[in-house]
């Protein structure tokens, strides 16, 4: 098998050793990829940083024609990446079709947001001592940008860093997962085909232990990271002074209300409880019920987890594959057999094959289980009555996390009281917490992190305001 290239300054390159990714389905070898040596990320990195001001300054269309060719070509190679993802991270084909669908518009997004980066004009003679003096505020990229990137979409979570920094003019360095570093990998290779500066961008697959060499770099000014709660912290930890984004986990709650759809409800809370074997950091992991409607919506839970389509995920068909690894599955199991043992009730699933487990549900979990109160990314639910709107609301806010919550709801009042009470940065009425368009702002609060992505988001966070007076202007 072909070892894959990485990409350092924007071209193809070897280092010494090599890594094989496995599909977690069967074991099979996916990939082979070569690993940069610290000679080859030192060389990376000088070249971003000595691009910096030539990224800065390069032409808007030219920024937005290497994003729009980028998303032309994301397009017309969708099967064979969507392949490649699913065979990588053992995502079933169908979500990962839906994944590179979502990365061309992430990089469509950022071809028309740079094309509207002008900046804006401020009249300053609004008081006498200021007369004939006008501000322009543009805002300007701090520098390169650390991307280090997740599994759980090894796609599209790498297109929503490096699409906002080439909007912004900004250089950057990708650090995928070293498990699934391969549709990253693809990404540089379209990168390549642009006219984008060669320092510009490099996709550097070290291991996980590397990384704090280049966290630690003043070369790179921005440190945008997805990934847990404890690795995001330490990062930050390690440079209080750096502009440090992180998109950290959660335990999201889906809320249904004694006047919502039950059937719609339950048919989402199933498929997205489950989605991406429940390695989304906005899957549905609790789900609150409120009591007047808890055995009517169970009744219609059930049979819609059990319809979930289990199996390879190379199947068309299949819903649900396998976990990462058989450790992060073992893991799961373990969580499971902990709550059950707790006092919880198991209504669905609980079994482990390999890397897969079977789509879970519970009840009675006790509160400090971990299910309750840690991030389970798997596919487990657990089960939640709440006797009022108070209470449900009470419970979503009863945890360490807050990235989205979803209310189902008709109110409009019980609506506009979950944006103004829930602890978190995205509430999703009508559906799932699991629901994200790839340009709307996109983080948490508490330990979820902080900053922002979506294209737009991403790119205030990449770039700092900057005035410009002038002065001894007729206006
Ligand atoms: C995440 O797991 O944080 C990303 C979810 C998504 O992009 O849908």
């Amino acid at each position: 098998m072909d070892v894959r290239t990485f990409w350092l300054a924007g071209h193809p390159a070897t280092g010494d050793t090599e890594l094989t990714v496995t599909n977690p389905h069967d074991g099979r070898e996916v990939g082979r990829y070569s690993v940069p040596t610290e000679a080859q990320v030192e060389e990376a990195v000088a070249a971003a940083h000595q691009v910096t001001r030539q990224a800065a300054a390069l032409p808007v269309h030219v920024r937005a024609e290497a994003l729009a060719h980028v998303a032309r070509r994301l397009a017309e190679r969708a099967d064979e990446i969507a392949r490649l993802i699913s065979a990588e991270n053992g995502k079933p084909i169908f979500w990962a079709r839906g994944e590179v669908g979502r990365a061309v518009a992430t990089f469509r997004f950022a071809a028309e947001e740079t094309r509207r980066w002008s900046g804006d004009v401020q009249r300053l003679d609004t008081e006498p001592a200021a007369a004939g003096r006008l501000a322009y505020v543009s805002r300007v990229p701090h520098g390169p940008v650390l991307a280090i990137t997740p599994f759980n979409f090894p796609l599209n979570l790498v297109a929503h860093k490096v699409a906002p920094a080439i909007a912004v003019g900004a250089p950057v360095v990708v650090k995928p997962a070293p498990a699934t570093p391969l549709s990253a990998l693809v990404l540089g290779e379209i990168l390549a085909e642009t006219d984008l500066p060669a320092g510009m961008f490099s996709v550097l697959p070290v291991e996980n232990e590397r990384a704090a060499g280049l966290v630690q770099d003043p070369r790179l000014p921005i440190v945008s990271f997805t990934g847990s709660a404890p690795v995001g912290y330490a990062i930050s930890d390690q440079v209080p002074r750096k502009h440090v984004t992180l998109e950290l986990g959660g335990n999201a709650a889906a809320v249904v209300l004694a006047d919502a759809d039950l059937d719609w409800a339950a048919a989402r809370v199933a498929l997205f409880s489950n989605y991406q074997a429940g390695q989304s950091c906005i899957a549905v992991q609790r789900v609150i019920v409120e009591q007047s409607v808890y055995d009517a919506f169970v009744e219609r839970l059930l049979p819609a987890v059990d319809a979930l389509v289990t199996g390879d995920p190379a199947d068309e068909k299949t819903q649900v594959g396998p976990l990462v690894s058989v450790a992060a599955a073992e893991r799961v199991e373990q969580w499971i057999k902990e709550a059950v043992a707790g006092g919880g009730r198991l209504l669905a699933g609980g079994t482990r094959e390999g890397a897969t487990v079977a789509p879970t549900v519970l009840s009675d979990v006790p509160a400090d289980a971990a299910l309750s109160c840690e991030e389970v990314f798997g596919p487990v639910m657990v089960l939640q009555r709440a006797a009022s709107i108070d209470e449900a609301y009470a419970m979503v806010n009863d945890s360490k996390y807050g990235l989205q919550a979803g209310v189902f709801t008709r109110s409009l009042d019980a609506a506009f009281r979950a944006n103004r009470e829930l602890e978190v940065g995205g509430v999703i009425i009508g559906d799932v917490p699991s629901y994200r368009a790839d340009q709307m702002p996109y983080g948490g609060v508490k330990d979820s992190g902080v900053g922002r992505e979506g294209v737009q988001s991403a790119m205030r966070d990449y770039t700092y305001e900057k005035v410009m007076v002038l002065t001894g202007l007729m206006l």
